[in-house]
């Protein structure tokens, strides 16, 4: 996610800015800028690349003088990372000046009817927008708290504002709706931040901002404001935290902070592309026509990602009836992949960065195949070399072992398949809308699974010994049981299988003894019967087994020894909540086995070598 910091008070601003968006930088960006009122006019600087690049160029604050300010540093959705597109944005006459943390969802239509009003952009961004619409209506309400209000009704998506306006030299304006956004009040000054961590050595008394109210900051004084320009009486929280819990957000690791995240992962990936009960991906590039002309599609991957494709291979064939092959990137490059003309690549990556799956890009670009990514890092080599490249905007993903990027995988995945279903007359319309239905209340369910971690916690603390554990499903569980198991492994380093759970009385069941953890996957209503008669195979053989299944199926539970249940959700979406168990499961055992949960050894976020 971006980050904001804003400074008014008795201090150089600059300075305080550039400090605030270095405590920021744990959040991950790849450009910055600030913007000062120096008495008589806005000054602006900002770079893309390192903080740094910035402080060096403003020489710590000291070229831009004065005591009001914002800062940013931004996680780039719409627009690579560039001088141009980094924030702050200004208006034309260089009297307002923005920056802004979210997605503004309906940006390409604003931006057609400022462009109507004579309204030209340097950027590609959709903040810069919010520049304009700002200019737009403070023009025709000569107040900022108006224009503010009216800006805040048009606009549709997630946002957390910075606001200097140069006719009002001794006020931020700040504004939210989905993006956090925080004020500070001090005897020195009074501030506003996306986060904890940037304003922590300044003050302890902090405001947090609900959605779509308004801040208006002064040198003494801070206002709360609807958007109807009503004043709302808000109370200070004093924060007890250290900087270094501030920046997890007060959780004790980035992984547990990203994984209460993948309810607001998957909601950034999923709205912006469901529009009037349609699902729209312009980034696809294809006419339906094109995509009806797709004979075959290729998913290459590695880890998480490549688990997201086996997901992805069931959901494809069965709501969209096209085949669908999916493989290792580290093995696709070497089995001379037989490609097609009505082919269709999709690379599956995090970072966009890993060297196995771009490898595998360049080489089906060579054989002329087209290449979709989808890919969380924007202005990555994997997003840069595709094709068209479809972002899942789960904002930037510190903890090694991923899992918010894992579950916008997923959802990109969901919508693709809907997409391809419908073009290809394979999804009748009736069903189209049931499973638009459960996809848009998928982060709700995913909400509601994430207010009950104790249970699990209290059971991993039974498996902190384990040497060897299992994770058997059929279908898509299969593919859930995989990224279960790799999870663990990552974090634990417990030794650690899926496997399908038809397949293991051929063979690999001779590992089941007395004691062993079987973790059975069942979320697939037509094969319970099946994998209630595997669980008896590994129970007889002295298992101890975990069920995880949907609310409801009650018989499952008869056969199994500890039973976790997930919501009801269309077939398809069930991996999007039966996933969050598991990965709870993973965090406890390694929490309890007392390692580095953030930083498992051996392991990298992104791995740039073959
Ligand atoms: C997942 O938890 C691992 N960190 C690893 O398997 C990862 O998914 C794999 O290296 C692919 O990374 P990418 O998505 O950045 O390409």
């Amino acid at each position: 996610m971006c980050g904001i910091v804003g400074y008014i008070g008795g201090e150089q601003a600059a300075p305080i800015l550039l400090n605030g968006l270095t405590k920021l930088e744990y959040r991950g960006y790849d450009s910055a800028g600030i913007a000062v009122f120096d008495g008589r006019e806005i000054r602006m600087e900002k770079v893309s690349g390192r903080l740094q690049r910035l402080k060096e160029a403003t020489g710590n604050g000291a070229a831009l003088p004065g005591t009001i300010g914002i800062g940013h540093t931004r996680w780039a959705t719409h627009g690579s990372p560039s001088d141009t597109n980094a924030h702050p944005h200004f208006n034309k006459d260089r009297s307002i000046v923005v920056v802004h943390n979210g997605i503004i969802e309906n940006y390409v239509r604003l931006k057609q009817h400022l462009e109507k009003h004579g309204y030209e952009f340097v950027s590609e961004t959709d903040t810069e927008v919010l520049a304009h619409l700002l200019d737009y209506y403070y023009g025709r309400t000569k107040n900022p708290l108006s224009a503010l209000c009216r800006v805040m009704q048009k606009v549709e998506g997630s946002y957390a504002l910075g606001i200097l306006f140069k006719d009002y030299p001794d006020t931020i304006y700040a504004a939210r709706k989905d993006s956090p956004l925080i004020v500070g009040s001090s005897r020195d000054g009074n501030f506003i931040a996306s986060d904890v961590p940037a304003i922590l050595q300044y003050t302890r008394d902090v405001f947090y901002m609900e959605n779509e109210e308004i801040a208006v900051l002064t040198r003494d004084v801070v206002s709360f404001y609807s958007m109807d320009e009503e004043p709302v009486e808000k109370s200070p929280v004093h924060i007890d935290w250290d900087v270094n819990a501030a920046e997890k957000g007060g959780y004790e690791h980035f992984l547990l902070k990203e994984i209460y995240e993948q309810p607001r992962a998957v909601r950034d990936t999923l709205s912006p592309r469901i529009r009037g009960g349609q699902i729209v991906i312009e980034e696809l590039g294809m006419s339906d026509e094109e995509i009806r002309s797709i004979d075959k599609i290729m998913i290459v991957a590695c880890g998480s990602a490549y688990h997201t494709g086996v997901m992805a291979k069931y959901i494809f064939e069965g709501v969209a009836r096209v085949p669908v092959e999916v493989d290792l990137a580290s093995e696709y490059r070497y089995r001379d992949p037989i490609f097609g003309a009505r082919t269709l690549v999709i690379v599956v990556s995090q970072s966009g960065e890993t060297a196995d799956s771009l490898a595998a890009l360049r080489e089906s670009r060579a054989h002329g195949q087209k290449v979709l990514g989808i890919v969380n890092v924007v202005g990555s080599s994997i997003a840069r070399e595709a094709d068209n490249v479809m972002y899942t905007w789960a904002g930037p993903e510190i903890s090694v072992a991923t899992t918010k990027a894992y579950s916008a995988q997923l959802a990109a995945f969901y919508l693709l398949a809907m997409k391809f279903g419908q073009a290809r007359g394979a999804l009748e319309d009736s069903v189209f809308s049931e499973m638009l239905a459960s996809l848009e209340k998928l982060p709700d369910q995913m909400e509601e699974i994430l207010k009950n971690r104790e249970s699990i916690q209290r059971f991993a603390n039974r498996y902190l010994a384990a040497e060897h554990i299992f994770f058997i499903g059929r279908g898509i569980d299969y593919a859930i049981s995989m990224e279960g198991s790799l999870k663990l492994k990552e974090i634990s380093y417990i030794h650690s299988e899926a496997y399908a759970a038809g397949e293991l009385k051929h063979g690999t069941i001779s590992l089941i003894e007395e004691g062993t953890l079987v973790v059975a996957v069942a979320t697939q209503e037509k094969l319970y019967l099946k994998m209630t008669s595997n669980i008896e195979e590994v129970k007889t053989r002295g298992a101890f087994v975990m069920a995880l299944t949907n609310e409801g199926n009650k018989d499952i539970e008869k056969v199994s020894d500890f039973t976790l249940y997930v919501p009801e959700t269309n077939r398809y979406f069930a991996g999007s909540l039966a996933i969050i168990p598991l990965q709870l499961f993973a965090y406890y055992v390694s929490l309890g086995r007392g390692l580095d949960v953030d930083k498992p050894r051996n392991l990298a976020k992104s791995v740039t070598v073959e």
